[in-house]
């Protein structure tokens, strides 16, 4: 399938994706990256970032705060931070 041109140009800009290696999140962060953007997944599982040029994983448990805040100053103090992206969830039913 064609791939099409990115309607944005996102070069130099920095974004992270909560959740970004599940269906909805990975579609986000690879169309980012598509747009020259450097995109940051930040997820507990980063299984399908292999084939996602442009996409740097980040090991996190999204329902830990510290580590949620420690993942975002990693990625600001590496040179910034100008788009962000939450797609983390479940459609479980169950309760805890
Ligand atoms: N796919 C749909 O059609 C649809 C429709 C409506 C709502 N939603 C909701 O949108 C959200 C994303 O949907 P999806 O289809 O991409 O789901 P998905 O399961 O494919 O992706 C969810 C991602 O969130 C990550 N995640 C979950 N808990 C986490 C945690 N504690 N820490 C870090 N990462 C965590 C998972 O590892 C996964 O990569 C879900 O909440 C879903 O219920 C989806």
């Amino acid at each position: 399938m064609p791939t099409e041109p990115p309607i944005i140009d996102l070069t130099n800009k920095r974004a992270v994706v909560a959740g970004g290696a599940g269906a909805i999140g990975l579609a986000i962060a690879r169309k980012l990256a598509g747009a020259g953007a450097q995109v940051f997944v930040l997820d507990i599982n980063l299984d399908t970032l292999a084939d996602a040029p442009g996409v740097e994983g980040i090991n996190v448990d999204l329902t830990d705060v510290k580590a949620i805040g420690r993942s975002v100053k990693q990625v600001r103090d590496g040179g910034g931070l100008d788009i962000a992206v939450h797609a983390a969830g479940s459609a479980s039913d169950q309760t805890h």
